[in-house]
């Protein structure tokens, strides 16, 4: 028997709505097909986006993407991606299948696919193979609104007014496909070229993300923070208003991958644990950055995070395209409440990726596309988005099982409100045991449920797919009893349950 106590007298801070961020790379079918099927296609499309793709991210709560890459912003030259599409330049996509990419989705188009989703932008820049002037045009390119060389450019090629950019990354993975760095090398390119990010629109200023650490890397972000923060005035926050770090779920870690799909027992709780780690991370990396930034003005930007498996059978490897299981939804519910409860310093993450690659929350087939259960876990935790943490915490439960002689807990939980209504999300981790749940609100006041929602397979593997679409997906969930300020319900085992609640 496990009991959850709220105090919802305890607001903590907000849970910025961009946690709940995305990111697409040109990487296998994840813009090309996924996304972006062009203006002729036979597929439904507003100006070339796919229109079933784009409904169903509205309706999931999508505050954010990333693009272009990933390993590919490294080596993308924005120009190659603008003006007439006959003319662009064709290039080979070196890290991805060494695929002909013929540049036609470009600047212009994510900025509609972010307008049509009504999300906000994340551009990542080229610092491995890019120069400090094509990174500083790009932005005058995108964000000036007087005449100037590039914004003249962009009115030729159709968009008189500037464009939003709200993130900019400099560089990505820059220890390794972004240049193979060190973190002082890395730290001082990362001052100069973030120099040249002008504020063109000083009332929306671009918020500029350092590349951080790759999972337990504390060296790198020890080094980069400490010269970015070198013959500095505090309050330039080391020039940076984020810190990216990047964490891959990977059961058994990088070899063997192991399938997406068969999984038994050990599997199952080698990969949660390896979903939970993430909290170990952001706590060591997080103490780091408190050592140069106490009041946390620098945000931690998780923009690559997710489950790694093995391609599904038959599929390019270059293309990295993955099923999805209620065990990617366990993984999803995880790591989001994590970084509910780091939400001091957690600003922005991003799971990787958006379509068809790695943990997607949509995967298309031709004309066909899927919710995956990741996809409900998004849709459930989106009243989190802007809400503000409460404080709570679990007591008397059992750990779910064992993963390389570690525990994984058997229930975890965030918990916020927002205009009066108190959102509660658990996650049972256990792959064969229901468990008794009390939860106490600290309010000697009355609580009624408002909605109650669950996302639970008949098995932990089960999964939709082209033939079976909807065999996961959320159902109203009824098995509670709510009197005065205590709920008690079973959570049943694998599963990922949203709770609606409000005082009368
Ligand atoms: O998401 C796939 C790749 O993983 C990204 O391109 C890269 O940044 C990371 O190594």
């Amino acid at each position: 028997m496990t009991q959850l106590t709220i105090n919802e007298t305890k607001e903590l801070d907000t849970i910025s709505p961009e946690i709940y961020g995305h990111f697409s790379e040109h990487l296998g079918r994840c813009i090309y097909e996924g996304l972006y099927v062009g203006e002729d296609s036979d597929i439904p499309n507003v100006n070339g986006m796919r229109k079933d793709v784009v409904d169903a991210l509205k309706e999931m709560g999508i505050p954010l993407l990333r693009w272009p890459g990933g390993c590919f912003a490294d080596e993308y030259h924005w120009k190659d991606g603008i003006g007439d599409k006959k003319d662009r330049k064709k290039m080979i996509n070196t890290n991805w299948g060494g695929v002909v990419e013929d540049n036609s989705f470009g600047t212009h188009e994510f900025m509609e696919l972010c307008r049509q989703l009504g999300c906000k932008t994340y551009i990542n820049g080229n610092v491995g193979s890019g120069s400090v002037q094509e990174m500083s045009e790009w932005i005058e390119y995108m964000t000036l609104d007087g005449s100037s060389p590039m914004s003249e450019l962009r009115k030729k090629n159709g968009h008189e007014a500037p464009f939003k950019v709200d993130y900019f990354g400099v560089g990505n993975e820059n220890w390794g496909c972004g240049g193979n760095m060190t973190p002082e090398y890395y730290a001082n390119e990362y001052r100069r070229y973030q120099t040249f990010i002008r504020q063109y629109d000083p009332k929306n200023p671009i918020k500029r993300i350092c590349c951080g650490a790759n999972s337990e890397d504390y060296y790198w972000t020890n080094d980069v923070m400490e010269t970015c923060y070198k013959h500095v005035d505090p309050a330039n926050h080391g020039f940076m208003d984020l810190l990216s770090l990047h964490y891959y779920t990977l059961p058994e870690g990088w070899l063997p991958k192991v399938s997406a799909t068969e999984f038994d027992e050990d599997l199952w709780y080698k990969t949660l644990w390896a979903a939970h780690h993430i909290e170990e991370l952001i706590r060591r990396h997080g103490a780091i950055m408190d050592k140069y930034d106490p009041e946390k003005k620098v945000g931690m930007s998780i923009d690559e995070w997710g489950t790694w498996f093995e391609v599904e059978e038959g599929t390019n490897p270059g293309f990295l395209y993955q099923q999805n299981t209620m065990r990617d939804a366990l993984v999803a519910g995880i790591s989001l409440n994590i970084f509910n409860k780091h939400c001091d310093r957690v600003k922005l993450a991003c799971i990787a990726q958006l379509v068809n690659v790695l943990q997607s929350v949509i995967l298309t087939e031709g004309e066909k596309m899927i919710k995956t259960p990741t996809y409900y876990v998004f849709k459930m935790f989106k009243h989190h988005q802007g809400a503000r943490l409460l404080e709570s915490s679990l007591s008397g439960g059992k750990d779910a099982g064992t993963a390389k002689e570690r525990m994984v807990p058997k229930v975890t939980e965030s918990v916020s409100v927002k205009d009066g209504v108190i959102t509660i999300t658990l996650n049972n981790l256990s792959m064969t045991d229901d468990e008794d749940l009390t939860i106490k609100l600290t309010n000697e006041k009355s609580y009624e449920v408002l909605e109650a929602n669950i996302l639970k397979g008949a098995d932990p593997k089960d999964k939709n797919t082209f033939g079976e679409p909807d065999k996961v997906g959320v159902k109203e969930f009824n098995d509670y009893k709510a009197d005065g300020n205590r709920i008690e319900l079973k959570l049943p085992c694998a599963s990922v349950l949203e709770l609606r609640v409000k005082q009368f």
